[in-house]
């Protein structure tokens, strides 16, 4: 099949790699002219595992870059939105930048014949697709929603790291579609997944994605309540997330102790959530919870460096807001540095593939000669006495720690490899 792409961030470009390995003809669109050139030159624009690998097998045969919407809609039979849905200052969903890539569609839609399937897979509130994406496509196009293009909405729910892996082997394929034509050609362009299809309607498709999200928030969160009780009482959290995830009817993902959560989704979608249901008059009193539990973690990690560092230096590796990522896009990171500097300690910071995103994402809240960037991890543990371990990366078991204490706000370290002066945030 010939499917288009617009948007190549981390959801855009995965869905197109994954649509070309599955063997389409796949055509990514991005208004950002360095990414569709580096695309084209076979170079990641991101860090995701086996992209370098499949950009080298797939361009330019299977899968290129273009910045013209009149090629993409022209040569794609179903267009794949992946456009960014940001928050606004007030939590509400930023859609701008999505409907002004629906009107660049409407308005090429206008001059194209043959039925074309337009699939929103950015995350956008129920209501959204039915009620500000179709009518602007209409609008634009002169065409009618069902009768002369198609209108579809299939939520990602891949997790960066693993974007890919996620994308080929999802646990199910969520698909929000009305008109017969979409729904056919939807379950042919995923007939070689193997993992079951839910066909279903548009809003129960877009609300399917941030109660997801929502759940698996609520889950982190909940675990480091129940953390901050078990310190108290010397018990190991991480032995009671056990044995609480060995009942089937709970399950023991999401139930890792720590730092918090973080990331594109989870923090803009909760608050998207949070907004939309205040305006539905609905009061959210789980998801306020759920952040609120969140933003306090980072405060208490603090505390413990402020017991733990004698000299009030520390060095915190990781900066991305999960391991095997260069996305620190609201990481816990961000506030855990910021209220670090804010206490007076000098702080030296390493991520293996994050540090060029930190800087751009922390200019406008901290100085730079407030923060040391260090070249190595080992640089940053031979400049401080307290070392915070603020993201999971697995070589960071490996490093040799000396008699330093180590705060471990991910339970990063098994029992055997743990430095001899060990912290754990939650243990
Ligand atoms: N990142 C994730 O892990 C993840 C997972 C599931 C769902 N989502 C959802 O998918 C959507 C995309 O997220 P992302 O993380 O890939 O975002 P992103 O910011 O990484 O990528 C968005 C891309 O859209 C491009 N863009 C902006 N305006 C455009 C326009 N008018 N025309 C064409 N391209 C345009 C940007 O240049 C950028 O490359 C969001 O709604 C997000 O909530 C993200």
């Amino acid at each position: 099949m010939r499917v288009g792409i617009i948007g190549t961030g981390y959801v855009g470009l995965i869905t197109g790699v994954g649509f070309a390995l599955k063997g389409n003809d796949v055509l990514c669109l991005d208004t950002d002219l360095r990414k569709v050139e580096k695309i084209n030159q076979k170079i990641p624009p991101i860090f995701e595992a086996g992209l370098t690998e499949s950009l080298e097998k797939l361009v330019p045969t299977k899968l290129i870059a273009t910045s013209d919407y009149s090629e993409l809609i022209q040569k794609s039979e179903v267009i794949f939105l992946c456009v960014g849905t940001p928050s606004e200052q007030n939590g509400d969903q930023a859609l701008n930048p999505l409907l002004s890539a629906v009107t660049s569609v409407g308005v090429e839609l206008a001059k194209t014949s043959g039925f074309k399937v337009i699939v929103i897979k950015s995350t956008v509130l129920p209501g959204s697709t039915l009620e500000k994406i179709a009518p602007l496509l209409e609008a634009k196009s002169g065409k009618k929603t069902g009768i002369d293009f198609g209108i579809a909405m299939n939520p990602e729910f891949l997790r960066e790291g693993k974007a890919l892996a996620d994308f080929l082997n999802p646990d199910r394929i969520v698909i929000g579609v009305t008109d017969q034509q979409s729904k056919k050609t939807l379950t042919q362009l995923y007939k070689n997944f193997d993992s079951p299809i839910m066909l279903t309607a548009i809003n129960a498709a877009e609300m399917i994605k941030y109660a997801s999200n929502a759940f698996l928030a609520m889950k982190i969160s909940y675990i480091n309540e129940i953390g901050s009780i078990c310190k108290t009482m010397c018990i190991d959290t991480y032995e009671v997330a056990q044995g609480i995830g060995m009942d089937k009817r709970i399950g023991t993902s999401f139930l890792r102790a720590g730092l918090g959560w973080g990331g594109s989704c989870f923090p803009k979608d909760i608050k998207a959530l949070t907004a939309f249901a205040k305006a539905k008059q609905v009061k959210p009193k789980m998801l306020e919870a759920i952040a609120e539990v969140n933003s306090q973690q980072p405060h208490a990690v603090v505390e413990v460096a402020k017991r733990l560092s004698k000299n009030k230096t520390v060095a915190v590796l990781g900066l991305a807001f999960k391991s095997d990522t260069d996305d620190v896009r609201e990481g816990q990171s961000i506030p855990l540095v910021s209220l670090l500097v804010k206490n007076k300690f000098k702080v030296f910071v390493f991520d293996p593939e994050a540090i060029d995103n930190f800087k751009q994402a922390v200019k406008p809240i901290l100085k730079e000669n407030e923060i040391t960037y260090c070249t190595t991890s080992q640089v940053a543990i031979d400049s401080a006495d307290c070392i915070i371990i603020a993201t999971e990366w697995p070589e960071f078991e490996e490093l040799q720690y000396g008699k330093k204490t180590v705060i471990d706000c991910r339970n990063a370290f098994t029992l055997a490899n743990r430095p001899s002066n060990y912290v754990g945030l939650y243990w």
